[in-house]
């Protein structure tokens, strides 16, 4: 029986009320999208912009990526030939080391709910680290897909200093590409300091790989979840998405995302809504700027001087 209004006053009253004691989050690359990092699936998104014939690799495997994108993270394809991963990452990695992207109210909604002594664990999806730049406590954030900030060789583990990555996947491309770091192809591939394998990449989780073992040990707890918030996520990519099922049948679900979303997992939308509530086609920052005003948090927005 639901415990709120389903709706997001409902959940702002639920917030309050001090029955909700802990709060889960799951979040994708949604939650980014509004500090100008693309996601993955939108129109315009980094799988619908990829050009297969400007990436360093065979026909065969140009025909892969074109055939599904995805192809670009895979493991496979990666201990194949590196730049495709490479190439289609590197701007991305590049404005990481130079901090180019600011939390958005999305990221910092998540360190209010810590601050109010709610938020019992955040899963992210993300490697951009984005979240950790609100100051939120690092031991409540689970890098579900890893991180782009730690870079390790993908055959033996040996680890690099993410700085001297960039130092070298700066060094080894052409000037063209280093005046423009949107520009595509023409990375280089990174031999380990340790194997000579040139398997160094970002320590984030290809498809084909395992998830760090702390997923699966943390997700144990969503059985004491009060509330699960899923935000900017389409919810298509496993396990990740398995953590909606994984909390108790009781939970309020709030779906912060411009599309429904999990509907093969259960989610329910409309007139067949029993705990969960979609907070409309509207961006996920408009969504918990409406939350804040909600539960009267204003004051914690007023002081972040980028937003
Ligand atoms: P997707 O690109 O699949 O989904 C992003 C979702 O966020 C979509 O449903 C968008 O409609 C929605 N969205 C985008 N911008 C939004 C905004 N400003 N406000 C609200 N909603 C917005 O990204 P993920 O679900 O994160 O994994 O993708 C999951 C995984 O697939 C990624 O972690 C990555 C990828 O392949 C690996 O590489 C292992």
């Amino acid at each position: 029986k639901p415990r709120a209004s389903l709706d997001l006053a409902g959940v702002a009253d639920f917030l309050k009320s001090g029955a909700c004691k802990s709060v889960y989050v799951l979040t994708g690359a949604g939650a980014s999208t509004g500090a100008g990092i693309p996601d993955f699936r939108s129109p315009g998104g980094m799988y619908d912009s990829l050009r297969p014939e400007l990436i360093t690799a065979t026909e065969a495997q140009r025909k892969r990526m074109r055939m599904d994108p995805v192809n670009v993270v895979m493991k496979d394809m990666f201990f194949q030939n590196q730049f495709p991963y490479l190439e289609v990452r590197r701007p991305f990695i590049l404005g990481t080391q130079q901090q180019q992207w600011k939390a958005t109210l999305t990221h910092w909604f998540m360190h209010f709910l810590e601050e109010e002594g709610l938020l019992k664990r955040l899963f992210t999806q993300n490697i951009d680290g984005l979240d950790y730049q609100t100051g939120i406590s690092p031991k409540l954030v689970t890098n579900v897909h890893g991180s782009v900030a730690r870079v390790s060789c993908e055959g033996c583990g040996a680890e690099m200093p993410f700085d001297d990555f960039c130092t070298q996947v700066r060094a080894n491309v052409k000037d063209i590409y280093k005046t423009d770091p949107t520009a595509p192809a023409e990375s280089s591939n990174i031999n380990c300091p340790r194997c000579s394998r040139p398997l160094v990449k970002p320590n984030t989780v290809l498809f084909g790989s395992s998830l760090p073992t702390e997923f699966f040990e943390q997700t144990a707890e969503l059985q004491q979840a009060d509330l699960l918030i899923v935000a900017g996520t389409s919810l298509v990519v496993s396990p990740a998405n398995a953590v909606v099922g994984m909390v108790p049948g009781e939970c309020l679900r709030l779906i912060v995302n411009k599309e429904p979303v999990g509907e093969d997992l259960g989610i329910r939308y409309g007139k067949d809504a029993t705990r969960d509530v979609w907070a409309g086609e509207i961006s996920c920052d408009e969504s918990f700027l409406e939350l804040i005003k909600l539960l009267g948090w204003q004051d914690k927005v007023r002081k972040i001087k980028h937003l």
